[in-house]
């Protein structure tokens, strides 16, 4: 199922200049529904809603809420009706040519409708303009699906992704690393999780190179 999602003024659909978050309102394609998408920092209340629901769930390290209102690049879904934002997503743009594609989050009551799918979609539109690489770990079923769906080519694990090459290997054991880990919030979260739900964090790798998003 897909739900049609009307694109803020801070995201025209299939706009390559998306990425510049300012400008003038789109015209809508499609008649208004209740969500829109928008690429902006969260708020003080909307960090602590989305970092107090990650803080539960045992499959996402955590991502700080000064990470959520500034630091990174970052898309809310709102729903309009209700006034309110039915999720997230954070990218984390990486030294190099490589970003990460870090948290895609909805709140329970707005999962199993086909509106994760939208705001990856929808983020990646913009994004891509840009030529970079996106990699995405994850544990869930429904996320595989949804990244496959939007172009991600799918790694059983970090080994298969490095598969042999030196270079993919120093960047996903260093440097990828080093940046991810620079966060005494995260270093703090994963340490909690691991000991309150035995997380093991064993993340598929999802990898997106330009032209492929859909
Ligand atoms: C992961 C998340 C973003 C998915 O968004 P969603 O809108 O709830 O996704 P949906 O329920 O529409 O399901 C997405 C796909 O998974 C499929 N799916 C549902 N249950 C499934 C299951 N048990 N196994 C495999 N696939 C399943 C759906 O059929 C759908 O595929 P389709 O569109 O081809 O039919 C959302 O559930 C969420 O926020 N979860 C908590 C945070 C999280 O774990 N994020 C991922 C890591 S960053």
């Amino acid at each position: 199922m897909s739900v049609p999602v009307q694109y803020g003024s801070s995201l025209p659909r299939n706009s390559s200049a998306a990425s510049a978050p300012q400008g003038p309102p789109a015209a809508p394609e499609s008649p208004p529904n209740h969500f829109e998408l928008q690429r902006r920092p969260l708020t003080a209340e909307e960090a602590d809603q989305i970092t107090r629901s990650i803080r539960d769930s045992p499959n996402i390290t955590g991502y700080s809420p000064r990470e959520w209102c500034g630091r990174r690049d970052t898309f809310v879904l709102v729903d309009r009706s209700r006034r309110r934002i039915a999720g997230a997503l954070l990218t984390h743009h990486l030294a190099g040519t490589w970003s990460e594609i870090a948290v895609v989050f909805l709140f329970e009551e707005y999962r199993g409708r086909g509106l994760g799918r939208e705001l990856l979609q929808g983020a990646l539109r913009t994004l891509t303009a840009t030529g970079r690489r996106y990699l995405l770990f994850f544990s869930s079923p429904h996320m595989e699906r949804i990244a496959s769906a939007s172009g991600f080519r799918i790694y059983a694990d970090e080994a298969a992704f490095v598969a042999g090459s030196a270079r993919r290997k120093l960047f996903l054991k260093v440097i990828y690393k080093a940046q991810w880990l620079a966060s005494v919030y995260r270093l703090r979260e994963i340490r909690r999780k691991r000991a309150e739900f035995s997380s093991a964090f064993d993340f598929k790798v999802g990898v997106l190179t330009t032209g492929g998003a859909k």
